[in-house]
């Protein structure tokens, strides 16, 4: 059973100035939650009860949204307002939430690596707020989904999608062999390659569950890419040694990251679930 899910929440968000100059780019709202919350409601939904934050400076905001507000409590109590504090409520009432800070940004691999001490010696999954998932009412969301075929294989799992050929210079992109439908053992994986060197249009968003073999990994990993240490590269050589999957994922994801990405994402949820709900 798996049942700590690490949030790498330490990223700049530049992309997003001067929003997130004092903002953090998690918190920043989906129509009127934070894109944040979006990824905890899902784990939440898979089963997970304890959530660890690699955090950062400037990122006080998330540790406080995922508290109680005694004096908002106080203020909203016995109005008409109280309901839109609901969803966030039962969260914190039901599961724990711990905290690290990743004091340099030395990339995702680093930010999982600092999240060791929350995760301890124990599977785990990881998820990049920044990719919002969608899937159909009434099924899976994309964790619950990976945690099935965990359950069933036992191994380190990332969820992939297709994606255009030039786009394949923002992912890491894999090669495997198919095991099934949408399901990949992998062989190869390449961060960030040009179109030509890609070995597939199959890249890895920002859903993992990972064995905790993987920190050892990480630390005699080298930075890579951009001169950082890349989660990518630690998966190739776990890949190398035993087995890790690769899941094509039923359901939409938003890449929220981007301008373009949280811009749809934000339509999307305001005609498919804020006015479904009024
Ligand atoms: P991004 O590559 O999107 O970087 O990180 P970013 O800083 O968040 O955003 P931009 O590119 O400046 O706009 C992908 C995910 O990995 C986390 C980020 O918080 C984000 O969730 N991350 C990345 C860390 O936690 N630490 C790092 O050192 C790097």
């Amino acid at each position: 059973m798996i049942k700590k899910c690490l949030f790498p929440v330490a990223g700049y968000g530049t992309r997003f100035l001067p929003a997130t100059k004092a903002m953090p780019k998690e918190i920043l709202p989906i129509v009127n939650k934070p894109l944040v919350q979006y990824g905890v409601e899902e784990a939440a939904e898979a089963g997970f009860h304890e959530f660890g934050f690699v955090t950062g400076r400037g990122k006080r905001a998330i540790e406080d949204h995922f508290d109680i507000s005694y004096e908002l409590e106080h203020q909203i109590a016995g109005s008409g307002k109280e309901d839109l504090l609901t969803s966030i409520r039962d969260l914190i009432h039901n599961n724990s939430f711990a905290f690290t800070r990743q004091n340099e940004m030395k990339g995702l691999g680093h930010a999982i690596l600092t999240g060791r001490n929350l995760v301890g010696d124990n599977p785990f999954a990881v998820v990049l707020a920044d990719d919002f998932c969608v899937t159909e009412p009434g099924t899976d969301g994309v964790l619950a989904q990976m945690v099935k075929l965990y359950n069933q294989f036992r191994c380190s799992i990332v969820a992939i999608e297709e994606v255009p050929a030039d786009e394949t210079h923002k992912y890491g992109v894999i090669a495997g062999e198919a095991m099934k439908d949408g399901l990949y053992r992998i062989t190869d994986m390449v961060e960030k390659p040009s179109p030509d060197k890609a070995p597939s249009n199959l890249a890895i968003i920002g859903r993992y569950i990972l064995t905790p073999d993987i920190f050892d990994i990480i630390e005699r990993t080298a930075p890579g890419k951009n001169g950082e240490v890349q989660i990518t590269d630690a998966l190739l050589e776990q890949a190398k040694n035993g087995c890790v999957l690769a899941y094509q994922f039923k359901g939409q994801r938003f890449d929220c990251g981007s301008i373009d990405g949280f811009v749809q994402a934000t339509n999307y949820v305001y005609e498919n679930i804020y006015k479904q709900g009024k």
